[in-house]
């Protein structure tokens, strides 16, 4: 019989006793996966085991292997740690076990939802009556966002897509910056409206979009339901688009405006970074990662709209042991998000949020880009080291020496150390490294002994 208790005493001491020591731990330890492998391999077991059996044994496997990506010196992929009370909310949130589909089958998910996106619209400055899901993530919620612009601008042209799809409908013109996310070319495949239609527009020197291009191939075109896809924050250099007149340009072409903004969205959340986002309301759709700068525990992403009735109309369905008559006008989670059974993930943002606050939240993105700056500013001093971006967010790009050799060469070496993880991105036919500051434990220390090992690595 399983002593529950001090199973998951034991556990939330593991947990806790990781995020203590993360901080000391090689960064990327280097682990062997066949270690891995051996440690929870083998053949299929015949039969039961222990809880307490079972969690010793992942433990004993895993935990030596982590990637130390919620602590203060992990600058790859925009990552973000995880903040404490979000991360004890999301352990509740598993402990709790809730079906956050709708209102009937936990009522108490569905408010939580309700509560914290609410909060989210207004951090972000989104309209009032944005419309919200909570989902895994950026390709999520680019899908998501995608499938109701899909819906509205079909039906505005009198096509119903829900129910005839796209067989013989009028075509869809997608025009979106040359620099976009890989994932709003996998929602497009997705969606049927297909990769290789989009239109790219060019961008300027830190990867803005160009407007002056954008009005240009939106003039050239065939007047037709058109989806323009702008983006805050730029996955290299963390440049945002020019929403405001991007989005008057569209207008003129009747185009509904989409925006990534996996990570720059939050740029909205600080008075010193807002006007990077100006014009942000003026757009008909958001998509934005919890799990990226809000420092949510994977997975949490939001996927906003400001035509609720799309956004419903392209996700929800029903089925006659699914409605929620006890109570009517409640809002259904499930009818703006892709998964039908999901987890109650709207835990883990309540609380993040309401820790934070608003001006918690605008410190922590005030931080991130300060030392963004700060890593900026000593690289660039040091010979033989460039920068390449403007750093107006949590974006660096750093060129070594003259040739893509020399940086590949200081990332694998960097990558290597324990000391700090940085990434390597191409942009503009250079091999770079890639730093993204995005977690609120990095401190100027840490920035600091990340460029020592950084130059160490150069100079080896
Ligand atoms: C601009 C942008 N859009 C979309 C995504 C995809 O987000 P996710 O990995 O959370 O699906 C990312 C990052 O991964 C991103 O930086």
């Amino acid at each position: 019989m399983t002593d529950l208790r001090a199973l998951l005493t034991t556990v939330a001491g593991h947990v806790a006793a990781y995020r203590e020591a993360v901080p000391d731990l090689p960064v990327f330890p280097g682990a062997d996966p066949d270690r891995v492998r051996a440690a929870l391999g083998g053949p299929l077991p015949e039969g039961p085991a222990s809880a307490e059996a079972v969690v010793a044994q992942l433990v004993a496997g895993v935990e030596p292997a982590l990637v130390g990506s919620t602590g203060p010196r992990y600058f790859g992929f925009v990552i973000g740690a995880s903040l404490d009370a979000a991360t004890a909310a999301d352990m509740l949130a598993v402990g709790w076990d809730q079906n956050a589909y709708n209102q009937l089958s936990s009522p108490v998910a569905a408010v939580v939802e309700e509560v914290a996106g609410g909060w989210l619209r207004e951090l972000l400055g989104l309209p009032a009556r944005a419309s919200f899901g909570f989902v895994t993530g950026g390709q999520a919620a680019n899908t998501v966002c995608l499938a109701a612009a899909r819906h509205k601008v079909l039906a505005d042209a009198g096509w119903d897509v829900e129910r005839d799809g796209l067989v013989g409908s009028p075509g869809v013109r997608v025009v979106a910056t040359a620099e976009r996310h890989a994932t709003i070319d996998r929602a497009l495949r997705l969606l049927g409206l297909g990769a290789g239609a989009l239109e790219p527009v060019g961008t300027d020197g830190n990867g803005a979009i160009d407007v002056r291009e954008l009005a240009a191939v939106l003039a050239q075109g065939p007047v037709a339901p058109t989806i323009v896809c702008l983006q805050a924050g730029n996955v290299n250099t963390g440049a945002c688009d020019p929403l405001r007149p991007a989005v008057a340009v569209a207008r003129e072409h009747g185009a509904w405006v989409h925006v990534d903004g996996a990570f720059g969205l939050w740029a909205a959340a600080s008075p010193t970074t807002r006007w990077l986002v100006d014009g942000i309301e003026t757009a008909d759709s958001w998509a934005t990662d919890g799990h990226k700068w809000l420092n949510v525990p994977y997975d949490c992403g939001y996927a906003f709209c400001a035509h609720p009735d799309a956004h419903v109309a392209a996700l929800a369905y029903t089925a006659a042991y699914l409605r929620a008559a006890a109570m009517p006008s409640a809002r259904s989670p499930g009818d703006y998000v892709l998964e039908s059974s999901r987890r109650a993930r709207g835990m883990a943002t309540w609380a993040a949020v309401r820790e934070l606050g608003r001006t918690g939240l605008a410190a922590l993105v005030e931080q991130c880009c300060a030392l963004a700056r700060r890593f900026a500013v000593q690289l660039a001093s040091v010979e033989g080291v460039e920068v390449l971006n403007d750093v107006v967010l949590n974006q660096v790009l750093v060129r070594f020496g003259a040739d893509d050799a020399t940086t590949e060469r200081v990332i694998a070496a960097v990558q290597a150390s324990g000391e700090c993880w940085m990434g390597a991105t191409s942009w503009r036919g250079m091999t770079l490294m890639r730093i993204s500051v995005s977690s609120w434990r990095t401190t100027e220390d840490d920035v600091d002994r990340s460029v020592r090992a950084i130059v160490a690595a150069l100079r080896a």
